[in-house]
């Protein structure tokens, strides 16, 4: 599936907690009720409902804006609230992507656990992302691209990556494995998390007491943190100051973990070198967007991991059948922490 076209976070409302105690599967059912709520930005066949219908037989499965009031299981990507009001008895809801800003927001049935998408082939696309986005800039690629086009013919010093430490922000699922790809390439790479981590090679630094040390030790700050509140305008002037110079920040995480201005600001002042975002406040970025306004500022559509259709689609169809069977799954979400 093509990524679905994001909107704007969802008006907010206060999330409500499953109630202590309560089972985090769904009941187990002979014939689950499964309804499907997926904004997609592409034309054509809906190719989930057709996918969950074959491998679920048994299973009555309904497209919203169609209901199934007796539903119990949702599978989203961006849903509505209405959505969900629609769906009063939905025990278990698989969102069909990592990232879970967009839901923990919204009000879901009080005893509804939330599980987010864990890799399906994200990773691999998220490591080939940061690595070429990295080497692009390492290696002044770019720069070779203008002097291509102007017909200049120009060998630039070479610049080693031990002069470019590279700090992975969120060491999650996919921040791990983006870690241990740009340490094969030979750089110094720095993680920073809420809890410690520890992986081979990296220096982990370790929550709000730990953060100024780790931008002070990177040059190259890949975004990979969940957005919640206590990340949302993070990287700002402030913390964007404290990266080595000239510095580059990848985001591929959410547009709103940072804020634009300053981070223009310290484009233009040299303090950042550039950035390549793949994520942003408003998608699609509108076409007279400020962070549209500078050269050294690499734009991409919310493209670095895509949702693919096959192993989404048997991790969520794999999920549900453990969880009918009363085991439980991992990929929990704990929506007071928003991730
Ligand atoms: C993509 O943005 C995701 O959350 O998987």
């Amino acid at each position: 599936m093509t990524r679905p076209t994001s909107a704007s976070a969802p008006a907010s409302a206060p999330p409500r907690e499953v109630a202590p105690g309560a089972a985090p599967g769904i009941a187990p059912s002979a014939s689950l009720r499964i309804v499907l709520d997926i904004a997609r930005d592409e034309d054509g066949p809906d190719p989930w409902a057709p996918a969950f219908r074959q491998a679920l037989p048994g299973a009555t499965v309904t497209t919203w804006p169609e209901t199934d009031p007796a539903a119990t299981v949702a599978v989203v990507w961006r849903p509505s609230q209405a959505f969900f009001d629609a769906h009063p008895k939905v025990e278990a809801v698989f969102n069909l992507g990592a990232g879970v800003d967009a839901l923990v927001s919204l009000r879901l049935p009080a005893t509804a656990s939330l599980y987010r998408l864990e890799d399906a082939g994200m990773g691999a696309q998220m490591v080939e992302y940061v690595c070429h986005a990295l080497l692009r800039h390492v290696r002044e690629f770019d720069r070779y691209d203008d002097d291509a086009r102007a017909l200049r013919w120009a060998q630039r010093t070479p610049r080693r990556p031990e002069a470019f430490p590279v700090g992975i922000m969120g060491l999650g699922v996919l921040g791990s494995q983006i870690a241990r790809a740009v340490r094969l390439f030979g750089f110094p790479v720095h993680g920073w998390s809420r809890s410690k981590a520890e992986l081979d090679g990296v220096t982990c630094h370790v929550g709000p007491a730990g953060l100024d040390s780790f931008l002070a030790a990177t040059r190259v700050l890949v975004c990979c943190l969940p957005l919640t509140p206590a990340t949302t305008d993070l990287l700002d002037r402030q913390r964007l100051s404290r990266l080595q110079r000239p510095g580059y920040l990848i985001n591929i995480a959410r547009g709103a973990l940072v804020v634009d201005e300053d981070l223009v600001a310290l484009v233009d002042e040299g303090h950042l070198a550039g950035a390549c975002l793949d994520v942003f406040r408003t998608e699609p970025l509108p076409a007279d967007h400020l962070l549209r306004s500078r050269p050294e500022i690499t734009i991409t559509p919310h493209i670095s991991g895509q949702t693919l259709h096959d192993e989404t689609l048997a991790q969520v169809i794999g999920k549900l059948k453990t969880l009918a069977g009363g085991g439980s799954v991992s990929g929990r979400v704990e929506r007071g922490r928003g991730y």
